[in-house]
């Protein structure tokens, strides 16, 4: 059987049982490969990621070295849950990169979001290549590569616009998930003792926060997208929803729109939510927010995000419209 085929007898990871055979097979095989070796991972705290950080942790703790680079476009909270879940609770051999301002420097200005994700890519790519150089005698790279990646991509992590190391850096690959489906990755997560928000987050973009600051992206839009989105975020937690509606977030375009707050005109940016489901992002149906909880959310961007005069609602669906904005 050719090495990218997922053997058809294997069995659906969908049980604790199943998961911890997994888990058992993979540390044994992720140690033959590596020996005493030192593995490189870009761990970016994403479900796929996450879980092979975690795996290899278990097979070979410190030789681990996990490189989390802080792009500025992450969710509130992102990175910090990263230090503590990996660093703090699981010991990992954790490196640290505030590229934040490298990124936002570099995407000053910057309308078409094409060049957007370009730059950001490249970005990510050296900075994570220069992390990669300062660490001698590294032979391997972990990836998180899952099998709709190699159905999709010929094995190559489908992210837009985002090339390959630099030749000079030829690494061995680690790929222990990448015979598994999204839905196996997860299970295998929860065993290995991953928090549930950590496995069940919904998906987000290589790019971040950055295609939901449309155009060129600036310091105070995002943090306004960034405070937004975590209210949006936190509300869905309590309602109930985590988990269960595929994408939810906030987008804040770059104008502004009069208001009144105190007697006083204000001329301000606005808020637009969106909630969609789908089965696989191809296409995607609107998630009915209730009203209530709406106006709940309304109320508290209205209030706790300063900047923000206006909260709207997008609820088109893809197609015609796309998931995201950008
Ligand atoms: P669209 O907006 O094309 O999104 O309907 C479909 C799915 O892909 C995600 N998305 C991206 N993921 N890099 C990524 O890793 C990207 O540049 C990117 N653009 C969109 C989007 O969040 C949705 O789940």
């Amino acid at each position: 059987m050719p090495n990218d085929v997922r053997d058809p007898k294997m069995e659906r990871i969908n049980s604790k049982e199943l998961a911890d055979a997994f888990i058992e097979e993979q540390v044994t095989a992720i140690k033959k490969q590596v020996g005493n070796n030192k593995v490189l991972l870009a761990l970016s705290g994403g479900v796929d990621s996450s879980v092979v950080a975690a795996l290899l942790i278990k097979a070979i703790g410190p030789n681990l070295v996990c490189v989390h680079v802080n792009h500025g476009l992450l969710r509130k909270g992102e990175s910090e849950q990263v230090i503590k879940v990996f660093q703090k609770e699981l010991g990992a051999n954790l490196i640290y990169v505030d590229a934040v301002d490298r990124f936002l420097d570099a995407l000053i200005g910057v309308e078409d979001p094409e060049q957007k994700r370009k730059i950001i890519g490249k970005i990510f790519i050296d900075v994570f290549a220069e992390e990669a150089r300062k660490i001698e005698d590294i032979k391997f790279l972990a990836q998180g590569t899952i099998y709709p990646d190699i159905l999709e991509s010929k094995g190559i992590k489908a992210h837009h616009n985002v090339g390959g190391l630099p030749e000079d850096l030829n690494f061995e690959l680690v790929e222990p998930v990448k015979f598994l489906f999204k839905d196996e990755v997860r299970v295998v997560g929860e065993a290995l003792g991953l928090p549930h928000n950590m496995v069940y987050r919904q998906p987000f973009p290589g790019p971040g926060l950055g295609v939901r600051c449309p155009g060129a992206i600036t310091r105070d839009r995002l943090e306004l997208v960034r405070e937004s989105d975590a209210i949006l975020r936190e509300e869905f937690a309590n309602a109930g929803l985590e988990g269960k509606v595929w994408q939810y977030f906030t987008i804040v375009p770059p104008f502004k729109s009069t208001g009144i707050k105190d007697n006083k005109r204000t001329f301000e940016y606005a808020v637009v939510i969106r909630a969609v489901n789908s089965i696989d992002a191809t296409s995607a149906s609107i998630e009915e927010i209730p009203y209530p909880l709406l106006f709940k959310i309304r109320d508290r961007i209205l209030a706790e995000v300063n900047g923000i005069n206006r909260v709207l609602v997008d609820i088109s669906p893809k197609p015609v419209a796309t998931i995201e904005w950008e």
